[in-house]
């Protein structure tokens, strides 16, 4: 077996300098929101249209969501970066306080994101402990005026220059 060149926190910390979006994956499970923050976001194809997500096998929220119909996938602007804390925090309380929507389908949309997709589940690729999640595109929106969260090193930015200190 070969050797662990490097330990998580080290991976973690150099896999943070590539600056991201952050996402809110989310839908509707047994009536109520579910879902998590996701930097993994990214878009996969053009015809069709599929984005992807990372999911941890550790994630408790992911096996609930992979069964749902639909699943929403929320950029998430500068004025979410608390959301996004919240997102990622104790599951009963997540969508306390926040603005969101469902589609008939059951996909979990939040009011003032950058932009939104309504996809359904394509593939599910294990690799090492995350799933790749390609998911298909129904329905998307962008907001261009809305300015979206930057998560870099660990911590929320903006794209204005006149804003780079982290967002609290
Ligand atoms: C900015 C940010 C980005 C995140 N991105 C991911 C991600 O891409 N994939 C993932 O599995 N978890 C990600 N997480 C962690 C999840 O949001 C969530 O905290 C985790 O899945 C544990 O909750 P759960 O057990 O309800 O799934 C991220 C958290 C934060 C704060």
């Amino acid at each position: 077996m070969t050797a662990l060149a490097h330990d998580s926190t080290s991976l973690r910390a150099v896999f943070a300098a590539f600056p991201t979006g952050v996402t809110a994956l989310a839908a509707l499970v047994d009536g109520k929101p579910a879902g998590v923050a996701a930097s993994s976001f990214t878009s996969v194809s053009l015809t069709p249209p599929l984005v992807s997500v990372c999911m941890a096998h550790s994630s408790s929220t992911w096996p609930a969501l992979r069964r749902a119909e639909r699943l929403g996938i929320s950029v998430l602007g500068t004025d979410h970066a608390a959301v996004c804390r919240r997102l990622a925090g104790p599951s009963g309380e997540r969508f306390t306080g926040v603005a969101w929507r469902a589609t008939p389908d059951g996909a979990v949309l939040l009011d003032g994101a950058s932009a939104w997709f309504d996809c359904s589940l394509e593939q599910v690729v294990r690799a090492g402990d995350h799933d790749i999640v390609v998911l298909r595109v129904h329905d998307l929106h962008a907001e261009p005026a809305v300015e979206p969260l930057v998560f870099h090193a660990s911590v929320f930015r903006s794209l204005n220059p006149g804003a780079l200190r982290p967002i609290r």
